[in-house]
């Protein structure tokens, strides 16, 4: 069954979740805020789709925001899950699971000797730059505008994601202080990156997404890639690549292996966990030694390497090592991509749609996407008009123009082509008025 208008149950949740939930939900991205609208409620999801509690089945493109590499309910997973909660869910003690997904990311990403397990990607970047300043014995960070690294105060300046999707891209509460020792530099602007770490001898760390997917997805070209390589290191900063989104998602070693980068720190997240709680942050040996308890870093966490999170996390990632793993994500992204692009424009709406293996962004504008102010220029009422047209044909798009459509292993070639013919329709509804 596709989805029908029948949204009665969903009403009535979110009546109640709003009663005594901030905005009726526990992450602002979630909300329809930026597309209006009830949110749906999720009774069950399986491979590719979902259905909420009215019955209605949706082809699912938000796949929890990434963590869902192979579908929802994949089997693997699941009796991963099942099995481990028999033997108890958690210990407060090392367990050989959480070596066992350690291994496995030192073994994918080249630049990662070690590795330690916290509860979200928050927390995985907060606690990376906690250990860059102790390092450096430096207090100031570079982000890039648009880009998204969790929510803790020093890296809520311009943010991505929900933040930007609310128009509150840097928060009240954060400090002037926190705020001040965080310099925010446009995306893409290599020159303004080289020219800023040579003023400055008190930067910490450049942190960055090495392809964005908070400002929806735009992917870095070469003289940013070339300055994120040289110049924190003739600085004396770290860089740190935060993979919480590209991690196991555009490739095995991240997108640093795309792009050629050795970052000093890596963070991780979502696929990682395999739609439990986790994160993770790993990098240089001599740098992750300085933590607690070999060094005097301090970090900790009641459920870091939580053994639910850490077997869904082995199970997750065992088929991306599959030799055709990447490539046939890869293509089916790139033929989703070319093929909205061609109803688009034989409908006349002008649309830039940006995309790398499993992720993509159909911006409702004509120019080029590199930076947040390009994709600001993007019409987001007409995106919301797109998102309800094609939500009431049966799929379902993350409610934000700011946000990557997520692909996984378990998306058919119908759903692709249901997908197409669903955005034809929605393009052609616009272009009629
Ligand atoms: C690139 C990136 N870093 C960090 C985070 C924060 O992760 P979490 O929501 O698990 O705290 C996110 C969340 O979407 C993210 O996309």
């Amino acid at each position: 069954m596709v989805a029908g208008p029948d949204v009665t149950r969903s009403d009535e949740l979110f009546a109640r979740a709003c009663a005594v939930i901030p905005g009726g939900v526990h992450s602002p991205v979630r909300a329809f805020a930026a597309v209006s609208g009830t949110p749906r409620f999720i009774e069950r999801g399986f491979g590719s789709h979902i259905w909420d509690v009215d019955g209605n089945e949706y082809v699912d493109y938000v796949m929890s925001w990434g963590p869902l590499i192979n579908g929802h309910a994949f089997g693997p997973v699941v009796r991963s899950i099942e099995s481990q909660a028999a033997f108890g869910t958690s210990y407060g003690a090392p367990t050989a699971s959480e070596v066992d997904l350690a291994n496995a990311v030192v073994d994918a990403v080249d630049s990662v000797d070690m590795v330690r397990f916290v509860s979200s990607g928050t927390e995985a970047t907060m606690s990376a730059l906690r250990l860059a300043r102790a390092a450096t014995g430096r207090p100031a960070i570079i982000k890039f505008a648009g880009n998204y690294h969790g929510h803790s105060d020093a890296l809520l300046a311009r943010a991505g994601s929900g933040s930007l999707t609310l128009g509150v891209p840097t928060s009240p509460g954060v400090p002037e202080s926190a705020a001040a020792m965080t310099i925010v530099l446009p995306y893409n602007d290599s020159h303004t990156l080289r020219d800023t770490l040579a003023l400055r001898d008190d930067i910490a760390a450049v942190i960055v997404e090495p392809i964005a997917g908070n400002m929806g997805v735009v992917s870095p070209d070469q003289p940013f890639i070339n300055a994120l390589r040289d110049a924190p290191r003739e600085n004396g900063a770290l860089l740190i690549v935060d993979e919480v989104i590209t991690g196991f998602r555009v490739a095995r070693g991240g997108a640093q292996s795309f792009y050629g980068l050795q970052p000093d720190l890596s963070t991780f997240g979502k696929i990682i966990g395999g739609g439990l709680p986790v994160g993770a942050y790993g990098g240089r040996r001599d740098l992750m030694e300085q933590l607690a308890p070999s060094g005097p870093v301090y970090q900790a966490g009641t459920l870091s390497g939580n053994p639910l999170a850490m077997v869904a996390g082995l199970a997750n990632l065992s088929p991306t090592v599959t030799a055709d793993f990447y490539d046939r994500l890869g293509v089916a992204t790139e033929t989703l991509a070319r093929e909205l692009r061609a109803v688009a424009s034989s409908a006349g709406v002008p649309v830039t749609v940006n995309f790398t293996t499993g992720m993509l962004t159909v911006f409702f504008t004509a120019g080029a996407v590199r930076n947040l102010d390009d994709a600001e220029a993007a019409d987001t009422q007409r995106y919301a008009r797109f998102f309800h047209s094609m939500l009431g044909q049966g799929i379902y798009l993350p409610p934000s123009q700011f946000e990557a459509w997520m692909l996984s292993a378990a998306h058919t070639t119908q759903d692709l082509e249901r997908t197409v013919a669903a955005a034809q329709a929605a393009f052609q509804e616009m272009s009629a008025g």
